[in-house]
Formats: C-alpha cells, structure tokens, sequence
C-alpha cells in the first residue's frame, strides 16, 4: 500500500487516541474510557427471579408499509428471511447516507411543496427531515448504534487470546470486529443467510472506520482497521452450520428478540452448540425505554419487519439462565442489554 492509500485507508494512529470526531456518515471514537460506556446492573439472583416479577419484554407491533404492501400483494405473511433481506437494505441506506444533507434537501423539498400546496409531498419531505433529524442524532451524535464505547467495556476482561469467534445473524459484523481489535491475532466467521451483509453491510463496511483495541506485543492501546482482520463471511441459515463446540466466543448482537417465546430455547441452543467448553456466549438485545420506543416508531418502516421485542436486561439474563447458561455478566449499553454467559 503506498502511503496516499495507506493515509486515505487508515486515516487515524495512535495519535489520535482519546479522540473523537464527526465524519459525514458516523463518528469516530477513540476515547478508551469515560461516563457514558457500561452500566453494570447490580449482581442478582437468577434462580430466584420470576417472569412474575419482571413480566414479558414488550412487542413492537408497528409494521413497515413495505411488509403490509407485500402481505397484501402476495395475501400471506412475509417470510421470515424476505423479511430480513427488506430489513438489511433499508438499515444500509441510513448507514449510507449523510443524513445533514439529506435533511437540507428536504427542507428545500419542503418548501416547494408547501408554495405550491402539494400536501402529500409535504408530509413526505417532513417525515423525511424528522428521520434525518433522528438518525443523526442516534448513529452520529450520540453514536447509540454501533456504540464502541459501550461494546468495548461490555467485551472488556474476557481471558482469550487469539479467539475463533463466530457471529450468528452478523449484518455488518461490527461487534466481531471490535473484538477482533481487543483480542487481537483471533479469528472471526460471521454469518449471515443474507448475502447483501457479505457484499455490501460488511463487504462495504468503510475501510477507513478505526476500531480501539490493543497492541498484542506491548498491550498498549492500538487503532485496528478491518483490512487487518482475519474474517470469513459465510452466507448461510444458522440452521444449516455444521461446526462443533470449537469457538472461544459465540456472539449475537440483536437476534434473541426476534424469535417468540416457544423459539428463544432453540435460539439459545444455536449460540450453545457452537461455543467450547468453557467459552463466552455474548448476547445483546434492544432495551425497553423510551427511547427506543420512539426509534422503531420513527423508524418502522426502515426496521419493522419481523417479530421484535424490547428487554429489560433482567428479561435477556433470565432467557439465558433458564436455558442453561450462567450470567457472567449484565448490564446495558446505549441502546442495548448485554450478557457475557457461559454454557452451564
Ligand atoms: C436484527 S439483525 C442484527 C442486527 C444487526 N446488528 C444490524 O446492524 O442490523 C439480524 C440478522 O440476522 C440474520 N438472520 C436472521 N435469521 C437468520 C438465520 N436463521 N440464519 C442466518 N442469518 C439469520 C438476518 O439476515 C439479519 O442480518
């Protein structure tokens, strides 16, 4: 690589540690510590909590037009992976786009419309400058999706080195790759039944995003980019993997609250069949708050197609715990609960 590349490529060093920066479509943050990272919930005791206690994880039931059109259309529910497909190229496109000049152009489309009274189009040009308007503030300002400060500290401690990971439902393989930067010299397979996630949500996840990790000859904090990791995307149903008990982390980030009830113990079996004796299960799910009540509001036709559900972290704990595992770990991050557990 001569060094223009290397610089457009890898645009941070060591240098910028501590750092943290707005490029058009996402943030950049190199910050290793701070107040907004991993709530560590306090230590509970699984055995003794109850669904009656907690009750059930709420159900977003507000569908994206896409899904009813076609339900219409075909007069059968959306298959489960048409379903995904619809969800993965709606998501890219946020990823995508630089969401203040979209917001400026559709304040001008609003304008226009309103002179001249065409009021459908207004309300599309506003609905569009409120998405905008969101989604800068929740992937760009607040960095609330991919959230490297809250993933690092929820990944932080785990006694592997050089790990063989294996990412289930992977979309982009964010998480897979920031712990390929904090355990460094490992091995990620991502799947995904999807293949858009490998040609575009990972194949084109940007080169030049730093990831913070660490430097395995000295241990001092080192910027990792995803060309220097060793990753195989494998476009496959998680049904049909044929691997054992061989990875030292088995991760999913977002697929639990996608599966009802009488589903999740297959679920959580699939993260069991595929983790060493001994080795990590991570798990992360949507968290039940405001917040996020309003995101998959404003955002269901980008997100609303499948079963969804949002967890305290007690729910995404206690799932884990009745099917066999022990909680390492609970807690939440920005926009999600996380668990680091282990096949009991
Ligand atoms: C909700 S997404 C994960 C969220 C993700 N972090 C993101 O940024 O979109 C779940 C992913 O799992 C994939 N998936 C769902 N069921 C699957 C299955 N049975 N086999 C393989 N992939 C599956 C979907 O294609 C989708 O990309």
């Amino acid at each position: 690589m001569d060094i223009t590349t290397q610089q457009a490529t890898h645009p941070y060093s060591e240098a910028d540690i501590g750092k943290t920066r707005l490029e058009p479509t996402y943030r950049v943050d190199l910050r290793p510590d701070g107040k907004d990272v991993f709530y560590d919930e306090p230590s509970i005791d699984w055995s003794a909590l109850s669904w009656k206690q907690i009750g059930r994880p709420y159900r977003v039931e507000r569908w994206s037009k896409e899904k009813l059109a076609w339900e219409k259309e075909h007069d059968q529910t959306l298959p489960v992976k048409t379903s995904w497909e619809m969800f993965n190229r709606a998501f890219q496109q946020m990823f995508d786009e630089d969401a203040l000049a979209k917001r400026k152009e559709a304040l001008a489309h609003l304008g226009k419309s309103l002179g001249t009274f065409h009021l459908h189009e207004a309300q599309e040009a506003f609905d569009e400058i409120v998405q905008a308007t969101y989604w800068n503030q929740a992937h760009r300002i607040e960095d609330a999706i991919w959230d490297p400060r809250g993933k690092r500290a929820l990944f932080s401690g785990l006694d592997v080195k050089k790990p063989e990971i294996l990412f289930l439902g992977a979309a982009d393989g964010y998480e897979a790759m920031q712990l390929l930067a904090m355990y460094p010299g490992g091995h990620a397979v991502l799947v995904d039944y999807d293949d858009y996630c490998r040609t575009h949500r990972f194949g084109q996840f940007p080169e030049a995003y730093p990831f913070l990790g660490v430097n395995p000859a000295s241990g001092a904090p080192k910027v990792w980019y995803r060309d220097e990791m060793n990753i195989d995307f494998e476009v496959a149903d998680i049904r049909d993997l044929t691997y054992g008990r061989q990875f030292d982390i088995v991760l999913s980030i977002g697929l639990l609250e996608h599966f009802p009830d009488e589903y999740k113990p297959w679920a959580l079996e699939q993260h069991r069949r595929f983790v060493k004796p001994g080795g990590y299960v991570i798990m992360t799910t949507p968290r039940i708050q405001l917040r996020s009540k309003i995101f998959y509001t404003i955002f269901a036709d980008v997100m609303n197609f499948a079963y969804r559900e949002l967890m305290d972290v007690t729910h995404l704990g206690l799932y884990a715990y009745e099917n066999g595992f022990e909680i390492l770990r609970h807690g939440r991050i920005k926009a999600h609960n996380g668990v680091i557990a282990r096949a009991r």
